[in-house]
């Protein structure tokens, strides 16, 4: 068997005998008003932070949701988009499309908003979408990619840029390494069909992100997410994973680079009213301005007295200037 014929079967697994916090960090799903989220979803939250961001669903996006799970964020995505279709949830194991097809039905009898046909459930996986290309506003995955081996992840990132329309969005959430993890857990498959020995660095997982075309990303959310210990992990120091929230869009990458949004910001701090670097960025003294790292870097190093660069807040979501 495959890696990723094990990571099926240990899915096939889960979708009929459920594991209550296989993945999910300690967070409760977004609540939403007149939301009502089904007791067996619940305990098939197989992710581990959310991609459902609320600023990118304007407009009733259609999503195209990779790795359905029991089918909670799809419910939370036909929250924003409710029309026939609008979600379309996309995963290669079968039990796992009939778990996601019966908690759905259960949602429809819960909330009067929504309807089973809003979320179109399809056999298929990360590597070949069933949808054309640039077609969808927003590709969606949690928890999944972070399986793959690099190679493999690349591919997946790649796909789900041809399938996203121009400008669309990639939202992700998947555990990082706060180091290399080692080969002997790199290669157990189990465990890397579990999420926990197939996260890359926080560094690798964003530069393949920019190599599959993203020419923007922006982090929402990082934070703690398991701790590999010495004795079961047969580690010599223990080991750190986080959980990584980010939305990437299909832009053309910037000559310059990609621009990456971290949370930090640049404050004039000199006797000018303002600062103007003649390259588009205009700060007044005193008020953070919201930059990408790129930008704070070129901002550190031209006028180190005068400027001041925040620390990465980790949590980013818009109105800032590469
Ligand atoms: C860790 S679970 C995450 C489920 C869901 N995203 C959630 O947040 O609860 C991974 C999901 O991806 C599916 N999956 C496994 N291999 C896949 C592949 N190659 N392509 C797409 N989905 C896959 C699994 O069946 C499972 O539904």
């Amino acid at each position: 068997m495959t890696y990723l014929e094990t990571a099926a079967q240990f899915y096939s697994q889960v979708a009929q005998t459920p594991e209550v916090g296989l993945c999910c960090v300690q967070s409760t799903p977004l609540q939403l008003p007149g939301l009502k989220i089904p007791q067996p979803m619940q305990e098939m939250n197989y992710g581990c932070g959310t991609t459902v961001h609320l600023g990118e669903l304007a407009n009733q996006p259609t999503v195209l949701y990779v790795g359905v799970g029991g089918g909670l964020e799809a419910l939370q995505f036909a929250y924003f988009s409710r029309r026939a279709g609008a979600v379309i949830a996309v995963d290669p194991v079968a039990e796992m499309r009939q778990a996601a097809t019966r908690n759905l039905e259960i949602a429809a009898k819960e909330n009067p908003w929504f309807d089973p046909s809003f979320v179109d459930i399809r056999a298929g996986d990360a590597f070949n979408l069933p949808v054309d290309d640039a077609s969808v506003d927003v590709v969606a995955q949690n928890c999944l990619f972070n399986i793959f081996e690099p190679e493999d992840l690349t591919r997946a990132l790649q796909e789900a840029y041809r399938v996203l329309k121009s400008g669309g969005r990639l939202q992700m959430s998947d555990p990082i390494a706060t180091r290399p993890i080692p080969p002997h857990l790199q290669q157990d498959e189990r465990l890397r069909a579990m999420c926990l020995s197939g996260a890359l660095t926080y560094e690798e997982y964003i530069q393949r992100i920019i190599k599959a075309g993203f020419g923007q990303v922006e982090i929402r959310t990082r934070r703690p997410y398991r701790l590999l210990d010495c004795q079961t992990y047969n580690l010599s120091e223990p080991l750190l994973l986080e959980s990584l929230d980010s939305v990437s869009f299909k832009v053309p990458i910037p000559e310059d680079g990609a621009c990456i949004f971290t949370g930090k910001t640049a404050i004039y701090a000199g006797s000018e009213p303002f600062f103007d670097d003649g390259a588009g960025h205009i700060l007044q003294r005193g008020l953070p301005a919201a930059v990408c790292d790129k930008t704070a870097a070129k901002l550190a190093a031209y006028m180190p007295d005068e400027i001041i660069i925040t620390d990465s807040t980790w949590h980013y979501d818009g109105g800032g200037c590469c």
